[in-house]
Formats: structure tokens, C-alpha cells, sequence
């Protein structure tokens, strides 16, 4: 977390601290991605919209047939699994992008904790999901139960569009209309 003496003279946004400009350092994304769809597009977003990532880790990370029907079993009983402290502090930041995979209709459990947690401290949001074909109107619907305000973009990218190529356009889209204005 940085602290107040940490920010910009001029404006009071988070400073960077690896020689980044100044305004890419006021947009976090926050993911969880159990397979590594919604990290791979997570790092595109990093990219387009040169931001700050934080990948939202668990204490006992999901693996094989247990971690999926212990993700089943989270997702249907709503639960709010504990996640590891997170390395980022929302507060920094003017545009929250919270992303993961659906599961069973909803966010992931993980991302659930966070949002629930942190998504309120941002004063906008923006949600991104990958999912297999269908589910990102209840994921989103949730994540913005949690963050008290509406986004200002989404995205949704199935299994037929995980590929750069067949998503180039719609996340070009999101991160023009999600990214904050210059200051
Ligand atoms: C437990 C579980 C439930 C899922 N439920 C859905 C679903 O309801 N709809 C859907 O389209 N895909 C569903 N999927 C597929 C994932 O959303 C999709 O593969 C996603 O891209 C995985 O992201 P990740 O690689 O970042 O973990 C589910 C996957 C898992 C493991």
C-alpha cells in the first residue's frame, strides 16, 4: 500500500513507482482466473489501458476436479471464500476494473470476497468476464450489488473469442470507455 507522502504533487493521484505516467497509475484491475482465461486478458487490459494489476489470490488455490466442484459448491451456496491480502489499495485509484470467470450464472467466489470488500471504495468502476457461452448478466449484476454504482463499461468474452484477434475491437471498446480522463 503507499502511503500520502507517495502521491503526485500536482493532482494527489498515486505517483508510479516503475516509471509509468502519472494517469496510467489510477486504474486497478483486480482479477481471479482459476485456468488463465481472465489472467490473459487481464494483461491485455494492463496494456490498453496501463494500469495496475492485482491477481487475487487464494490460501488454497483450486486445482483439478476438487477445485472445481469446490468452486460449484461456493458458487451455489453464494459463499465468500477468504482470499490473500491483497498488494494494491483501492483508494489509490479512480477506476476499479474487476474482472473474472463466471461460474453457474455468477462471479467467481473470489472475486466475490474482493468486491464485496473493496468494490465500493472506487468512485468508478468497470467489470470484465470470460465464461464458456453464457452467465456474464448475473456475474455483472452481482458485482454491481457490490460496488453500489453501475459500471461504466463491460465486457464479455466467451470461449470462441479468447483469442487477441477475435477480441482486438470489443477491448479496445471497454478500455476507451472505462479508462478515466486525462488530468
Ligand atoms: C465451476 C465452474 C462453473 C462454470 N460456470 C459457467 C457458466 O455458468 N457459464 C459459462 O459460460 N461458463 C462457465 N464456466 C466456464 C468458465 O467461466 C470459463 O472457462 C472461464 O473463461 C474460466 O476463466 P479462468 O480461466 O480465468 O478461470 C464455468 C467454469 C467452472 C470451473
Amino acid at each position: 500500500m503507499r502511503s500520502p507522502a507517495d502521491r503526485c504533487a500536482k493532482c494527489g493521484c498515486a505517483t508510479p513507482d516503475d516509471g509509468g505516467s502519472a494517469m496510467a497509475r489510477r486504474t486497478l484491475i483486480a482479477y481471479y482466473s482459476m485456468t488463465g482465461n481472465t489472467r490473459k486478458i487481464a494483461d491485455e487490459l494492463r496494456t490498453a489501458m496501463g494500469a495496475d494489476c492485482e491477481e487475487i489470490h487464494e490460501p488454497r488455490a483450486r486445482r483439478g476436479v476438487g477445485g472445481v466442484l469446490r468452486a460449484m459448491v461456493d458458487t451455489l451456496a453464494r459463499r465468500e471464500p477468504p482470499i490473500e491480502p491483497v498488494q494494491r489499495d483501492p483508494l489509490d485509484y479512480d477506476l476499479l476494473v474487476l474482472g473474472g470467470p463466471v461460474w453457474a450464472g455468477r462471479i467467481a467466489a473470489p472475486m466475490r470476497t474482493y468486491a464485496h470488500r473493496y468494490g465500493a471504495l472506487a468512485p468508478e468502476v468497470a467489470f470484465f468476464c470470460t465464461e464458456g457461452g453464457r452467465g456474464a448478466e448475473g456475474a455483472f449484476a452481482e458485482l454491481e450489488e457490490f460496488c453500489r454504482h453501475a459500471p461504466k463499461a463491460t465486457l464479455v468474452l466467451d470461449a470462441e473469442h479468447m483469442e487477441a484477434s477475435a477480441h482486438r475491437d470489443s477491448l479496445q471498446r471497454f478500455a476507451a470507455t472505462a479508462h478515466p480522463a486525462a488530468h
